[in-house]
């Protein structure tokens, strides 16, 4: 769009946006990120979009994951490199076995900005501002840890730069060696039925390596097996922030939201003529947008319309979030309506957040056995209406957390309490991100194997 501008976003309503006390100092930090090196290229921006119209096209996997939120808290290297980790088991379980190419897109190195419910929280007859996310306010509830305070998005940005600088090492620097598969399981994960399951795996991919060494391939003869495509992603929710990286790439001329290669809308946040579209409209990043219960075909068309007006495949990607027993009721419609109107857009599956609930103790939980429910409701929805379930969005962590029940070494309600980590939404821990994996698997293959016949047919 030609009037569109990193601050165009400033003339539109918007929703959750905190207040600052003071505003020079919030500028004065505009100015300085403004002046700081973008944290992604352009190039690899438009590579993900290149690999995520490989997926639109039913090629390849979207797989994305990560916190809910990251913390300040909880920033240390073996953090990263655990949750990366896990997304590399998964991704590797995928494209074993259902021999599909996995794109992979974490969300962190940026994931900091909460949308809340409500402006405020009430404890013990205490009202005070709700906390937004490390990059805005503090989690604790006192007064002063929920003042907004500008100085936390140099911190974000700092912490961001140094999660991206660690993940670019482990994907390009030899961790990723596909001939490490096996160091990958030597932890806690290695004792569970999952850990048991991907060594099995993780053999056989062993073989198939050595087979291709005896033939002459290997990595140093095939870069490929060295290392991985690794991308960033997060909910571009801060729009002052994500302006301020907002920059021009001076080999195209056009507008690229350096924060991250992809960035998404959420839930909350997607009003038609709200600030959140109008600023997403004009980067070229490719973009994401929660899709729930409440999203009707004629505000979707809309939607796909301001996002992705050149209906380019992998600009869009459409991850919907409904709750296990709300999928059939919702989803065919909408995957009908677009298909029918012809918009090239990638299908990807948030099972996580229509499926929280509150345990007996008042912990937020979510039970295993749902989220995986949403998921086959899913593929089977996509097979009933001819279009393909292209990836997922998950929340995890590699950490041995407690807090989605269920799972093979089941968690129950009792144990939540163990080792419940989250300042945020429960996330799977590395043995249910793995298992989750083996089941995504085989709905893919399947899937694919029913694409494979019907193109024969
Ligand atoms: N480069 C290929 C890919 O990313 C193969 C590969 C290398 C890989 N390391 C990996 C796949 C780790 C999954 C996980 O798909
Ligand atoms: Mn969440």
């Amino acid at each position: 769009m030609s009037d569109w501008r990193p601050d165009s976003w400033k003339s539109r309503p918007i929703v959750q946006v905190p207040e600052y006390p003071d505003a020079d100092a919030v500028n004065r930090v505009y100015d300085e990120l403004t002046s700081y090196p973008p944290l992604v290229f352009a190039g690899e921006a438009r590579n993900l979009k290149a690999q995520l119209a490989d997926v639109a096209e039913g090629r390849a996997f979207l797989l994305q994951g990560g916190d809910c939120a990251e913390s300040f808290a909880e920033f240390h290297p073996n953090n990263i490199r655990d949750t990366f980790r896990v997304l590399l088991q998964m991704a590797v379980v995928m494209t074993f076995a259902a021999s599909c190419p996995v794109v992979k897109v974490g969300r962190l190195a940026g994931q900091f900005a909460k949308p809340r419910s409500s402006n405020s929280e009430v404890q013990d007859g205490v009202e005070l501002p709700s906390y937004r996310g490390d990059i805005i306010n503090g989690p604790n509830f006192d007064a002063e840890s929920r003042v907004p305070d500008p100085a936390r998005m140099l911190k974000a940005y700092s912490q961001s730069a140094a999660t991206l600088n660690l993940l670019r090492a482990f994907a390009q620097g030899g961790y990723a060696n596909l001939m490490s598969v096996h160091k990958w399981n030597l932890d806690f994960v290695s004792k569970s039925g999952a850990g048991e399951k991907y060594r099995e795996l993780a053999d056989r991919i062993g073989e198939a390596l050595a087979f291709m060494q005896a033939c002459g391939i290997d990595p140093d003869s095939v870069h490929q097996l060295q290392g991985t495509d690794f991308y960033t992603s997060h909910e571009a929710l801060l729009l002052g922030y994500e302006q301020a990286l907002t920059r021009v790439d001076s080999t195209t001329g056009d507008w690229y939201d350096t924060s991250a290669h992809l960035l998404w809308v959420g839930d909350r946040t997607r009003q038609l003529d709200g600030a959140h579209l109008e600023f997403l409209s004009g980067i070229g990043n490719p973009i994401a947008a929660k899709v729930g219960p409440t999203t009707e075909i004629d505000g979707l068309l809309k939607l796909i319309d301001k996002l992705n007006p050149k209906n380019e495949a992998g600009r869009l990607t459409l991850i919907t979030r409904f709750g296990a027993d709300k999928v059939e009721e919702h989803l065919p419609r909408l995957l009908r309506a677009v298909k029918a109107e012809g918009r090239k857009v990638v299908w990807s599956c948030d099972p996580m957040h229509g499926n929280t609930q509150t345990s007996q103790s008042g912990l937020k939980t979510r039970p295993f056995d749902r989220v995986l429910k949403e998921v086959k409701q899913v593929f089977a929805c996509h097979r009933a209406e001819g279009t393909y379930a292209g990836g997922i969005h998950l929340e995890l962590t590699g950490q041995n957390v407690t807090e989605c029940i269920g799972g093979a070494v089941a968690i129950t309600e009792e144990g939540l309490s163990s080792r419940y980590h989250t300042h945020c939404d429960p996330r799977l821990n590395a043995s249910q991100s793995i298992e989750m994996a083996f089941q995504l698997a085989e709905a893919l293959k399947e899937e694919r194997l029913a694409m494979a016949e019907n193109a024969a047919a």
